[in-house]
């Protein structure tokens, strides 16, 4: 298959909406990371999501709206909360996990009796979702188990080949996906962690973490977001993350660092001296939204240890150290014991 690259002038979104409405898959940009987009109510084209990924059938994926119209059709036994919070934070990075309709295929849910939706603010997202008339079930737009891809060059070499189309529509400006929320007595539970901060929602109502956002799941525990469990974001280096001040990082690279060996860091600042660097951005907002390109320039560039300063963990930094604990294994070495 010959894969197109398209932008976003109207010509070209309703070239992708064509190709979707007729059964599909098409990569778009959206704020958080690019998606793999079809029909969310097509079971075949949602079927060629999963091939084009290579992805494990029994992990769901986000419905995307362009507008609370569109709820209705999608989930059923909606609380008062779910329009609270849409109002607050759609459109935007935030997807909530509501009772799923019988409108909405079992392919779609990964099997499960609930679906994931979301309202994202990319205006090309919108837009296609619009002349699409349909919601569009995306998962990230990368192959299953690598970084998600925040430019369409990154979708273009995960995807070319196996779908016809991918929009270019920039860089996405948060850089990691949306924060996923189950809602339960009249507060919310954060699956994974996103643009959409804790801090932000308990704005609105009481916030409770998962145990898998920063804990690696036991064998025997069920997740309660089913992509929690597979190994993510994984690059082909052996990410550790060194937690620490500076002076006891530094002194941790260099008594381990061998040749092919990287830092991952927030500044140049805080380079070691014979070590090669990737750098990730200084404050939170900047690693998320560099976290994913650093992991693959580290894979071109062939980094076997990559030795990660360890984020902090406030607002969307907790975002960026969960995706960082998942591409690193969960291997964090403690310096400050
Ligand atoms: O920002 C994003 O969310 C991006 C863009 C494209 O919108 N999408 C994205 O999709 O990250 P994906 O499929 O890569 O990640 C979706 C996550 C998975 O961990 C999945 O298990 C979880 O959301 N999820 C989806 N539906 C769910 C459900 N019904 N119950 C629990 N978890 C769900
Ligand atoms: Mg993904």
């Amino acid at each position: 298959m010959n894969t197109v690259m398209l932008g976003c002038a109207e010509e070209d979104l309703i070239a992708a909406a064509k190709l979707i409405v007729s059964g599909e898959v098409v990569g778009f940009p959206t704020e958080t990371v690019y998606g793999l987009g079809a029909n969310a109510y097509d079971e075949a084209a949602v079927k060629k999501i999963f091939a084009a990924k290579g992805r494990p059938a029994d992990n769901p994926l986000i419905v995307h709206i362009c507008g609370l119209d569109m709820i209705s059709g999608l989930a059923k036994d909606i609380p008062p909360l779910a329009y609270k919070l849409a109002e607050r934070f759609w459109p935007g990075p935030l997807t909530m996990i509501l009772p799923k309709s019988d409108k909405v295929p079992l392919v779609t849910s990964g099997g499960l009796d609930t679906v994931g939706i979301r309202f994202p603010s990319h205006p090309a997202a919108r837009r296609l979702i619009e002349l699409c008339g349909l919601p569009i079930a995306a998962p990230s737009a990368n192959l299953s188990g690598s970084p998600s891809p925040t430019t369409s060059r990154r979708v273009y070499e995960d995807m070319n080949g196996r779908i016809p189309a991918i929009i270019d529509g920039g860089e996405s400006a948060v850089g990691v996906e949306s924060t996923v929320i189950s809602l339960e007595n009249g507060g919310v539970r954060i699956l994974r962690p996103g643009g959409i901060t804790k801090e932000m929602l308990q704005e609105i109502c009481p916030v409770s973490i998962d145990d898998g956002v920063l804990k690696e799941l036991g064998s025997g525990a069920v997740a309660r977001s089913p992509g929690m469990k597979y190994k993510h974001y994984a690059p082909k280096a052996d990410v550790k993350i060194v937690k620490g001040g500076l002076s006891k990082y530094r002194e941790y690279v260099l008594d381990h660092a061998q040749s092919g060996d990287f830092c991952l860091l927030f500044s140049e600042k805080e380079a070691v001296e014979g070590v090669p660097f990737v750098l990730c951005g200084e404050d939170s907002a900047a690693q998320a939204h560099k976290l994913f390109e650093a992991l693959r320039l580290l894979d071109e560039r062939g980094a076997k240890t990559v030795f990660a300063r360890c984020p902090e963990t406030g607002g969307v930094g907790l975002a960026v150290y969960n995706r960082l604990l998942r591409a690193a294994g969960f291997c964090v070495v403690d310096l400050e014991g």
